[in-house]
């Protein structure tokens, strides 16, 4: 009998990737689909954290990364060792890690959140009176704490893709750019890209703000983050004016490594089978971090149902 074969992708990989995924979405979308997807093999075209997590939720699956490096910058720049240490000095906080992390950083932690949900998450520990400590990415928890008033402690870890966004740049695109001009970006971007950014939030967050947007389809909007979904914001609304922002004048440019490792040629591979299976977890291993997943999943199930 022939293997059902569930292909995800995220909105960064090209264009003709998501045209091969059953399923494109954003890193929470795609865990859930992962968790209740029926399938003997789930291929996953986006970075290894995310395959992990779909094993995590999905154990029975044999989960395949196109390629084996695929990484992250926010899980290579986070020693889990000193992780451990950094939460023990802490021992009275919280520990919330965005979903950017490696399985053992995730065993570390008491919630997992992904940009989609962290506001809402933070706001709820912080109604409860609780005190939180923040990994991995330090912009996005600097933007949390100056939007909302908190003193998260941070890690100090940065996606080396959002962090190339500048003012400077951004102030000379507007300048050069006629009519009405909007920015968007993702909250992994520096914080004065954030502070300027007439919405911020998640891939599909972005995305949103792009299909609903009622204003002049003569504006220009420029969009900070990964050059993929560009492709999505497209074909939404073809009638408007959507530009990556710079990193640096004349480069509009800016895009994932690891994402886009998932060639065709390397996901045509993994649905036949082959490349990086994520078997390397120990159930205990899995166990401990499908616990704040579980808690995250579950949060947003009742807050966004
Ligand atoms: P989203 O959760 O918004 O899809 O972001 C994932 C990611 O890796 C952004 O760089
Ligand atoms: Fe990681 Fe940044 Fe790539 Fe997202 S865009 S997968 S955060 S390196």
């Amino acid at each position: 009998m022939s293997k059902r074969v569930v292909t995800l992708a995220h909105y960064y990989t090209q264009p003709e990737i998501q045209q091969m995924a059953d399923k494109v979405g954003d890193s929470l979308e795609l865990s859930l689909y992962a968790k209740e997807a029926n399938a003997d093999i789930i291929v996953f075209a986006g970075v290894r954290f995310m395959a992990e997590t779909a094993k995590i939720l999905n154990p029975q699956a044999e989960v395949i990364l196109p390629d084996a490096g695929s990484t992250c910058s926010l899980v290579t720049q986070t020693d889990v060792g000193a992780l451990k240490a950094w939460r023990q000095r802490h021992p009275d906080h919280v520990h919330v890690s965005y979903i950017n992390s490696s399985a053992e950083h995730k065993a570390l932690s008491d919630w997992i959140v992904t940009s989609r949900n962290v506001d809402d998450i933070i706001a709820h520990l912080y109604a409860e009176g609780k005190k939180v400590i923040f990994s991995p990415d330090r912009n996005m928890g600097g933007y949390l704490n100056d939007q909302y008033g908190y003193d998260m402690p941070l890690w100090s870890a940065v996606c080396e893709v959002h962090d190339k966004f500048n003012e400077a740049a951004l102030d000379e695109a507007f300048a050069a750019a006629t009519g009405e001009k909007y920015l968007i970006a993702h909250p992994e971007s520096p914080l004065p890209v954030l502070k300027k950014a007439d919405y911020v939030g998640s891939t599909s967050g972005m995305l949103g703000w792009v299909k609903n947007f009622k204003g002049d389809s003569k504006s220009v909007i420029f969009v900070a983050t990964e050059d993929g979904i560009l492709y999505n914001m497209g074909l939404a609304r073809p009638d408007l004016d959507l530009r990556q922002a710079p990193i640096y004048a004349g480069c509009q440019c800016n895009s994932c490594p690891y994402m886009k490792m998932n060639t065709i040629e390397a996901v045509k591979r993994a649905q036949a089978g082959e490349g990086l299976r994520i078997d390397y977890l120990t159930p205990e291993q899995m166990d401990a971090a499908r616990v704040p997943i579980e808690r995250m999943l579950d949060f947003s199930q009742r807050y966004y149902a």
